[in-house]
């Protein structure tokens, strides 16, 4: 969406992977604007503080969204207003239809009365999920009804289209929204599939690929929010995770309980050299250039001329993956500075070829620079 705004990926922080419903309040959403700023989240980027479904119980008469008043006794503007206190971007949540998932009321026939009251709140950030709506909707006309609401709410809005990819929003939603789902649900797990369609980390992968071309500065293919630090994930599953949708530049949304990380969650979503691969200004989307079996070489190229490559092993065991120059659009006889971004070392000039020993489950994320 040409609105000037998420020119790179968002970054920030969404209550509902951790929090869901039961758990969302005011309480922890201050608590975790505070941690944004003193675990030195802020200071990498992450930027949006966003309140996903349940924040919203009714209308009054007429018709205004009313905030739950058991968990925002405050209200939201001074919810709001305490989040940019610290520097920081407020988000909220709504439904293109009815009712949203959680039953909560949707913004179907109050596009513009609630566009107006998210503006007089502050909110920077909009998601719009894709609940029940009305036989036959049209994703494309009702998202662009919300998306000329929020341009005619007179506040900058970054606007978040939530339809889970089922009507393949990356052919229609470029002009209407800053970013787009493109698959159903993550998953708290590495490999999930079942029989109705779990959503793993591998598969949220799988359902990138070939989604490439369609995102860019402005209009980006949204992988979901992350699920670093939830407990379904080991260490390496977690790195390779946050690995990939840098690599995708995907927006990087924490989706934790970050006033309560451990070490190895901290120290994953605070790399800056991974998160300056997810926001490099040329706004690329990696390919997946190489496929053996379990064995995956993705690169993404940079605005300096180089790639970001992710040797990503998807197997029981650990196995050496090797990248040619040719795999990146190299010729074979160049020179190039190999980085590893999460040993944070330099592998020297290396020519033709790189070859690592890459953990199960896990990922090898490089720079290569000719
Ligand atoms: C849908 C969305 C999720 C979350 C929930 C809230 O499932 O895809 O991201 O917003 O609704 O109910």
């Amino acid at each position: 969406l040409d609105n000037g705004l998420a020119k790179t990926p968002p970054m920030g922080w969404n209550s509902w992977n951790k929090f869901g419903c039961k758990g969302l309040n005011e309480k922890v959403v201050r608590e975790t604007a505070d941690t944004m700023v003193s675990s030195g989240m802020k200071d990498a980027g992450y930027q949006f503080v966003i309140l996903d479904d349940c924040w919203q119980t009714g209308r009054d008469a007429s018709g205004n969204i009313i905030a739950d008043a058991e968990r925002f006794p405050s209200g939201i503007k001074a919810l709001a207003d305490y989040v940019h206190s610290k520097g920081l971007k407020f988000g909220i949540y709504t439904d293109a239809g009815a009712m949203t998932c959680a039953k909560r009321p949707g913004s179907i026939g109050h596009e513009y009365q609630d566009a107006k009251q998210y503006a007089n709140w502050g909110v920077d950030y909009l998601k719009e999920d894709w609940c029940s709506t009305l036989p036959g909707q049209n994703s494309e006309s009702s998202y662009t009804v919300m998306r000329n609401a929020l341009a005619d709410s007179g506040r900058p809005i970054v606007f978040s289209i939530c339809e889970w990819g089922s009507t393949k929003p990356w052919l229609w939603a470029g002009p209407i929204g800053n970013l787009w789902r493109s698959t159903g649900d993550i998953q708290d797990c590495w490999d999930c599939k079942k029989d109705w369609g779990g959503n793993g980390v591998t598969q949220i992968i799988d359902q990138m690929s070939g989604l490439e071309t369609y995102a860019g500065p402005g209009h980006w293919n949204d992988p979901d929010m992350l699920e670093v630090g939830n407990g379904g994930l080991t260490k390496e599953e977690s790195r390779a995770h946050f690995s990939m949708w840098a690599m995708f530049s995907a927006p990087l949304l924490a989706g934790n309980d970050i006033s309560n990380m451990t070490p190895d969650t901290k120290e994953i979503l605070l790399n800056k050299e991974v998160i300056a691969i997810d926001q490099d200004p040329l706004g690329h989307q990696a390919r997946r250039v190489k496929k053996t079996g379990d064995l995956e070489i993705w690169s993404k190229q940079l605005q300096d001329g180089g790639r970001a490559v992710a040797l990503l092993n998807r197997s029981p065991a650990a196995a050496k993956i090797a990248v040619a120059w040719t795999d990146l659009g190299y010729p074979d006889s160049v020179s190039a500075s190999v980085r590893n971004l999460w040993t944070v070392s330099d592998l020297g000039k290396q020519s033709g070829s790189y070859s690592a020993d890459v953990p199960s489950h896990g990922v090898v994320m490089l720079t290569i620079k000719p």
